[in-house]
């Protein structure tokens, strides 16, 4: 008889950017004729860069003739774009070696699947707000415990508020835990940790050998120069971290997929030894992965190319400038926004104290924008709401105005 993981059963509801497309399907369904601007879901939509281009059509160009075709390539990915990552980490003052990088599809799967190398008795810390993915699957895994509906709770993980008064970074946690999910540049606050908050937690992870899951997703987006851009800047942390990170932001392979996962041959759990968690990935990665794809792979060497990260570069000051403009909308109405300036999220306080999901059929039935109520994110993102930077500028620009002009905050206010 086939049984279910019925850890599935106690996830609390819908993987929220699924269900935001649900309610707008249906408000289209009610509302025919009107057309929605979405700033929801942080999705690219600027065309791949010449050079990624480029460098696809070479791997592309590489299948198509026998002395060049691949077929499987090492799970871990290919050789010189380790080699690449782990100079472009060395020009950043940053030491690691190649076989410590494992390249994947993207950010997600690998924040999704990291926590598969770890025990199910690990105590399990997150930032509230966070994205959802590493909650969801430590409840799949079964180290969350029951979800209390009317706090909005896991009984079994450890919450760590980031809220207006600590500036959306969490205090390091005062009990012990085991496993620390860390996000900077934050989706979905915006925030950035400065070096002082992450030695915190390095320090944190060190004496309790906790390890870090430090999601640097958003990094490039980063432009003011004392801020960290990876964890491995912190003295000491190759000992208690692991960082995951993509392309998709950066130089829009959102669809294309291309990820990857530091995992140093130092870092240490508290029964394990040195070079152990980086041999567990690599078993766990040829276990259930064949690899990315060797054309989108090409693509990635492109990228860091000299022309190729210029490029990015663009591409990542076209959306900020865009983070821009929406924020300077909705300043102009007396919202209070948050983030937008080291990352391409803004988080804004809901005006009246309306609820994340009111504010969200709100804005919808107001002004036709789709946005992500903070919420979903966590019990600490209630009375928030997300809106991302991501889309074509006139959209945006669309967006703004349409907020500016049919938003009405004073019934609420
Ligand atoms: C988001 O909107 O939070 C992200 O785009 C989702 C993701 O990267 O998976």
């Amino acid at each position: 008889m086939a049984r279910i993981n019925e850890h599935y059963r106690t996830l609390s509801a819908g993987y929220l950017f699924p269900e935001i497309a649900r309610r707008s399907r249906t408000f289209l369904e009610e509302h025919p004729g009107r057309s929605l601007m979405k700033l929801g879901i942080g999705n690219t939509t600027e065309p791949l860069t010449p050079s990624v281009i480029a460098g696809l059509h070479r791997g592309v160009g590489k299948l198509a003739s026998r002395d060049s075709y691949s077929g499987y390539g090492d799970e871990q990915g290919n050789s010189d774009l380790r080699e690449t990552l782990a100079a472009y980490y060395a020009g950043r003052g940053v030491k690691l070696k190649a076989n410590e990088f494992f390249i994947s599809d993207g950010a997600k799967p690998d924040s999704g699947n990291i926590q598969s190398i770890f025990g199910l008795d690990n105590i399990v810390a997150v930032q509230d707000p966070a994205y959802p993915v590493y909650v969801d699957s430590n409840v799949i895994s079964g180290r969350a415990g029951s979800f209390n509906r009317e706090e909005g709770r896991y009984g079994k993980l450890h919450y760590m508020p980031c809220n207006e008064e600590n500036g959306f970074f969490p205090e390091v946690p005062k009990v012990k835990v085991d496993l620390i999910y860390l996000c900077s540049p934050n989706n979905p606050t915006g925030a950035v940790a400065t070096a002082d908050q992450l030695k915190g937690f390095v320090d944190y992870a060190r004496s309790n050998k906790a390890v870090i899951i430090y999601d640097a997703s958003y990094a490039e987006y980063i432009s003011d120069p004392s801020l960290p851009r990876t964890i491995f800047e912190i003295e000491g942390a190759e000992t208690c971290a692991i960082e995951i990170n993509s392309l998709s932001k950066f130089s829009g392979f959102t669809g294309v997929r291309l990820g990857w996962s530091i995992v140093p041959e130092a870092l240490l759990a508290e029964d394990s030894e040195p070079g152990e968690l980086n041999a567990l990935w690599n078993r766990r990665q040829c276990t259930f992965f064949n690899g990315a794809s060797n054309v989108v792979q090409e693509g990635a060497l492109a990228v860091f190319s000299p022309e190729g990260i210029a490029e990015s570069r663009q591409l990542v000051a076209y959306y900020m400038e865009n983070a821009r403009i929406i924020r300077e909308g909705l300043v102009s109405l007396g919202l209070k926004v948050f983030g937008g300036d080291n990352a391409p999220y803004l988080w804004l306080r809901t005006p009246g104290k309306m609820s994340s999901w009111d504010f969200f059929d709100k804005l919808l039935e107001e002004t036709s924008v789709i946005g992500t109520p903070g919420s979903g994110f966590g019990p600490a993102g209630e009375g928030y709401f997300r809106l991302s930077s991501f889309g074509h500028r006139e959209d945006i620009i669309r967006a703004v105005e349409s907020i500016k002009a049919n938003l009405k905050l004073q019934e609420k206010a």
